[in-house]
């Protein structure tokens, strides 16, 4: 599979590229940036480790080289500053990422070609890249509340010393302000997760704040998500990449699940080689469901805002 990150000089693309180099799933990953030198740059440092990785083409490119490709993945933008809202960064992020879009229909896309966008706000350039491209809403994911989620279960996992790829808990709605923990279906190797030692409500209050917290902390303290962003990515690329078929809290433009339709948002989705394959609606307590709703009215606002701009 041929996957173009564009953006892919910067610290989320580049990190996402390493992920893909380590697993060596995909056959051939194009680094495209505005800033060139560094596309350069990070596609020659990472094709120095491919005696010690893995078989795959890697190089830095550009559109007209970048169009027969699988996959897209868009983590061109600007970096959220301490303190500043995702949705605060729209209006500084719409035109950049809209100019990318034309690109890609300019360069002439394959009509098959899945776009993955991890650019921020995230939801609302899923939803305008579905809209600009005219594409399925099956081509168009966005990673969502992918990393949110990833974040709640190594945290739980740290404090309730539990073994992390065992912990299996929900981020879902808006990756920003108004995502909303799951613990109606959060298990602990199969057991319900809410029973295990320690997870009273009270830590349950606790460890989602701080996974909510956890972009700004982690801008605060080193400048910008990379490694775990990076493994998200990978992640949803390889689900893809194998057909894996599994269920993932990437954003998608709905299609009626929980009631929303049209709203690019985080529900439990199918990802498989022809991207999302279907959104899996499982009952919700009321207050999560309530929280979903909320999410999505949040967006909508916001989408509204941009369609004006
Ligand atoms: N969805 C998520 O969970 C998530 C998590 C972390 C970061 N992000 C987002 O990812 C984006 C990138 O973050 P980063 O830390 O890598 O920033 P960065 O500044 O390190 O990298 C951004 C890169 O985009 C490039 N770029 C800018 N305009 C471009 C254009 N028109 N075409 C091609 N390349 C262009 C820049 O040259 C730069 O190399 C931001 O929008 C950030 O908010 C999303």
């Amino acid at each position: 599979m041929k996957v173009s990150i564009i953006g892919g000089g910067g610290r989320v693309g580049s990190n996402a590229a390493f992920a893909l180099q380590c697993a060596g799933i995909v056959s051939e990953i194009q680094i495209l940036d505005a800033n060139a030198d560094l596309a350069e740059g990070e596609a020659l440092d990472l094709l120095h480790g491919a005696s010690s990785l893995a078989d795959q083409r890697i190089y830095s490119g550009d559109y007209a080289r970048a169009k027969d490709s699988d996959l897209f993945v868009i983590t061109a933008g600007l970096r959220r500053k301490p303190d500043e809202s995702r949705l605060d960064l729209i209006n500084r992020n719409v035109a950049l990422f809209n100019g990318i879009l034309d690109s890609l229909k300019a360069a002439g896309m394959r009509r098959d070609a899945l776009v993955f966008v991890v650019s921020n706000p995230v939801d609302i350039l899923t939803q305008l890249a579905a809209s600009r491209l005219g594409l399925p809403w099956s081509q168009v994911l966005g990673l969502g509340t992918m990393l949110d989620t990833a974040r709640f279960r190594s945290l739980i996992a740290q404090e309730l010393k539990l073994a992390p790829t065992q912990v299996k808990a929900l981020i879902l709605g808006e990756h920003g302000d108004s995502m909303f923990p799951v613990w109606s279906s959060a298990t602990y190797a199969g057991l319900p997760l809410v029973r295990m030692p320690g997870c009273t409500p009270a830590f349950q209050t606790q460890v989602f704040e701080r996974t909510k917290g956890s972009g700004a902390e982690v801008i605060r303290r080193k400048g910008g998500a990379g490694w775990a962003v990076g493994a998200t990515i990978a992640e949803v690329i390889h689900a893809i990449a194998l057909d894996r078929r599994q269920v993932l809290p990437v954003a998608t433009v709905q299609q009626g699940a929980y009631g929303l339709r049209g709203t690019a948002i985080s529900v439990p989705t199918v990802v498989g080689r022809a991207g999302a394959l279907a959104h899996v609606e499982v009952e919700l307590w009321p207050k999560e469901l309530q929280a979903l709703q909320a999410s999505a009215k949040a967006l909508n606002d916001t989408f509204a805002k941009v369609k004006r701009a």
